[in-house]
């Protein structure tokens, strides 16, 4: 029981009849499934709050805490190797490392901070979302990326609030790792609705590596591990291709379905299948 309704005496004074009461019904059923929508909306968006907040405080420990330990380490270091007049040499060294640490460290940041500030928004589409996102993150890293979607117009077309959000941050990470991992020149993110079903493909012309081979026992990866929940936490799935020399594609698969009757408006409250 979502509340009551109370009802005190009709307007022209008559009893209420038969017909009142199934009208009545009417109203309150329509009247729960609004407030209950509404309850299930400020749910879902103290969820991805509370979701964004651990992957915050995720990023700041990988790169940021990380790189300035790093730092510390090596600047102590190379205090002692000044002392040292013959091992000049050294010191040049530990200070360039220092110094590509550094930049990473900024790329990093920088890439974060543009993840932030991209979110869902009430007045774009997601395809805008992630076309700009693609463009500055070119911008950024210097590689050349391209988005690919099929159809072009509709193609996210009933898609999820909460599929939207892990779509964005699945793509996010995955043009993360080709950032820092792949050596890539090139990376296509490609959108295709098949069937009901979205695909979509991040795909670099990089080193590549073999999946199967990450090392278990160095510092905890989440990167892939967080992609892949993320696809299954929406009904989908979580392909990762990749073989040294020859570049990576990562698939995520995501159900275009059901949307529930009010949560997402009338419209889309429909078996979306083309
Ligand atoms: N696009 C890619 N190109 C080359 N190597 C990759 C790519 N994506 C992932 N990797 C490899 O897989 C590893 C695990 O990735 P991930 O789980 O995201 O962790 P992290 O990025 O923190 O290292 C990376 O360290 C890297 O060796
Ligand atoms: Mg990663």
């Amino acid at each position: 029981i979502v509340g009551g309704l109370y009802l005190a005496d009709r307007e022209d004074g008559c009893p209420f009849d038969e017909q009142d009461r199934s009208r009545l019904e009417r109203f309150a059923t329509q009247a729960a499934l609004a407030i209950t929508n509404a309850r299930l909306h400020r749910r879902l968006t103290s969820l991805a709050v509370i979701e964004e907040r651990e992957r915050i405080a995720r990023e700041m420990h990988d790169s940021l805490a990380q790189v300035l330990g790093y730092v510390i380490t090596k600047a102590s270091a190379l205090r002692e190797l000044l002392r040292q007049p013959e091992r000049l040499a050294d010191a040049e060294r530990h200070l360039r490392q220092l110094e590509q640490a550094a930049r990473d460290a900024y790329a990093d940041v920088r890439e974060a901070i543009l993840g932030l500030r991209t979110g869902l928004a009430p007045n774009r589409t997601l395809l805008e979302t992630l076309r700009t996102y693609l463009e500055r993150w070119q911008d950024q890293s210097g590689i050349a990326a391209t988005l690919v979607v099929e159809p072009s117009d509709d193609v996210l077309r009933g898609l999820q609030p909460m599929a939207e959000l892990q779509l964005l941050r699945i793509v996010q990470e995955a043009l993360a790792n080709v950032r820092k991992h792949a050596r890539a020149t090139q990376v296509t993110v490609k959108m295709v609705r098949l069937d009901g079903v979205l695909h979509v493909r991040i795909e670099d012309n990089g080193v590549g590596f073999d999946p199967n081979a990450l090392e278990r026992a160095k510092y905890p990866r989440f990167g892939l591990a967080t992609m892949r929940e993320r696809a299954e936490a929406v009904g989908g799935s979580l392909t990762i291709n990749s073989r040294p020399g020859n570049g990576t594609t990562i698939e995520a698969v995501i159900p275009l379905g059901v949307v529930p009757v009010g949560v997402d408006g009338g419209e889309h409250a429909r078996l979306d299948r083309r």
